[in-house]
């Protein structure tokens, strides 16, 4: 009798271990979506790329770079680029960042100011830290085909 409630105890505590294990992530759902669905979505990235732009068209240290740019169509290849390097459900019709920057002359400098000009729209439009990071985790790594003095 005794020996059965025992057993008795030690698998309903497995059963109830193994369920634990069977769900893990319900503690944990946040952490394990897309940076896509983090940041908001389309409407969220269209929101930060138009402020951003925005930005770079004021900001006097790289404005001239852009005086023959088309900006809708920069636009539409900037949401498209980051919805699809973030997980998000867009494919990319842009030139690759090589052969799009190729002959600009784009100093570190440069790259800098237009990540400056990013992060500025982050900030406005609360995009967390860890959101942040990421985003410029996959960006960052551009600056090699987009740098080229
Ligand atoms: C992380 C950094 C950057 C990213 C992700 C980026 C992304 C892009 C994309 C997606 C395009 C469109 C390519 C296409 O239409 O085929 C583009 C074009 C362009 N980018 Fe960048 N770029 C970056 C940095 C820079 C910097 C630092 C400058 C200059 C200061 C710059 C100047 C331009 C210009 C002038 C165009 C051409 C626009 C046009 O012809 O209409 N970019 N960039």
């Amino acid at each position: 009798m005794r020996i059965s409630a025992v057993l008795c105890g030690f698998l309903l505590t497995a059963v109830f271990a193994l369920a634990g294990c069977a769900t893990p992530d319900r503690a944990k759902p946040a952490t394990t979506s897309s940076l896509y669905d983090r940041l908001g979505g389309m409407p969220a990235i269209t929101a930060v790329v138009d402020d951003f732009v925005g930005n770079v068209a004021t900001d006097t240290r790289i404005n001239a770079r852009f005086a023959n740019a088309n900006i809708p169509r920069l636009k539409t290849r900037l949401v498209e680029q980051i919805c699809a390097g973030t997980g998000g459900p867009c494919t990319y019709s842009g030139r690759d960042m090589k052969t799009a920057h190729a002959g600009m002359a784009i100093s570190n400098d440069d790259f800098d100011a237009l990540v400056d000009d990013l992060v500025k729209s982050l900030n406005k439009f609360k995009v967390p830290a860890r959101e942040q990071k990421e985003l410029l985790g996959i960006l960052g790594p551009m600056r090699q085909d987009i740098v080229s003095r």
